[in-house]
């Protein structure tokens, strides 16, 4: 059960692609509220609005409708300086990871820019040790990889980085947009293990957004699940999994018939 304090909440959000015809409401009348230490799984089917809703909470779309509140004040997005210190707080994780990247940096450039966003002033050995540290903390070795471009690297090299680079920046709110997506199921458990490590060593609130309601149920405190745009059903993870209340869910839940044998529930 949380009982931390609200970090970031959002009230009768929408998100309209288009107009006429074209009319697109991708996220529709969405309210919900985060909370320090939190790991909240958005799940639902493909098209249902998830990676447009994590975008809209980064501040990279603009809302058509609803408000955000950040540590308790509305979000302000206006300056450049606003955004900086919102972005310092809140990182993403998209589903590819190539578009998180610049793929002119090698690796050791690309962990170099978070210590430099952090305006840390650090000699050369710490600089060393500090990207060798995060490397280590998702498995990677530094010395293989500094001197590579990100299309040197598997998939799931590349998505470890990703999380190398968060653990460098620890931000306030992680949103992980199918972090697993590129990699087999024995990685996948290691990344959502380093999510979890993330959140409980740094209090980091995540929201990991996925299809796999056997994914959900596994890592989040708080599950959501979106359809069509909407907010169908919400609450304690084992409440909306193990005692679904909307049909949506239901159904969702019995396209994993195994949910209680794989996460051994008995
Ligand atoms: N930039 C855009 N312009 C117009 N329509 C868009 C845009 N981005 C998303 N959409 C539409 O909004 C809806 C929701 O898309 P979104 O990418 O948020 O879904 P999703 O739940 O993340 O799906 P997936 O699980 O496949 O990643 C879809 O109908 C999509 O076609
Ligand atoms: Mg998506």
């Amino acid at each position: 059960m949380i009982r931390n304090k609200v970090l970031i909440s959002g009230t009768h959000m929408s998100k309209v692609f288009g107009y006429g015809l074209n009319k697109t409401t991708a996220v529709n009348d969405v309210s919900f509220k985060f909370h320090e230490g939190e790991i909240i799984s958005i799940v639902g089917e493909s098209g249902s609005g998830k990676t447009t809703l994590a975008k809209v909470i980064m501040g990279l779309l603009k809302e058509t409708n609803g408000e955000i509140e950040y540590k308790g004040k509305p979000r302000k997005l206006k300056s450049h300086r606003d955004r900086k210190e919102y972005w310092k707080d809140i990182q993403a994780i998209f589903q590819d990871p190539f578009s998180s990247f610049n793929i002119f940096h090698k690796v050791d450039k690309l962990l170099m820019d978070c210590i430099k966003l952090q305006g840390l002033k650090l000699s050369k050995d710490e600089q060393f040790l500090k990207m060798k540290e995060a490397c280590s903390f998702v498995n990677l070795k530094f010395e293989e990889l500094y001197n590579k471009y990100p299309f040197e690297l598997s998939g799931g090299q590349m998505q470890r980085l990703m999380i190398a680079r968060i653990f460098m920046m620890h931000p306030k709110v992680l949103i992980a947009d199918e972090p697993t997506s590129m990699v087999d199921a024995c990685s996948r458990s290691t990344i959502l293990d380093m999510l979890m490590k993330l959140r409980n060593e740094n209090n980091m609130t995540i929201i990991f957004i996925t299809h796999d309601v056997g994914l959900a149920y596994y890592v989040s405190d708080t599950i959501y699940i979106m359809e069509k745009g909407k907010i169908v059903e919400s609450g304690n993870a084992e409440k909306v999994i193990l005692n679904p209340q909307h049909k949506y869910t239901q159904q969702l839940i019995s396209d994993v018939p195994k949910i209680h044998e794989a996460w051994n529930l008995g």
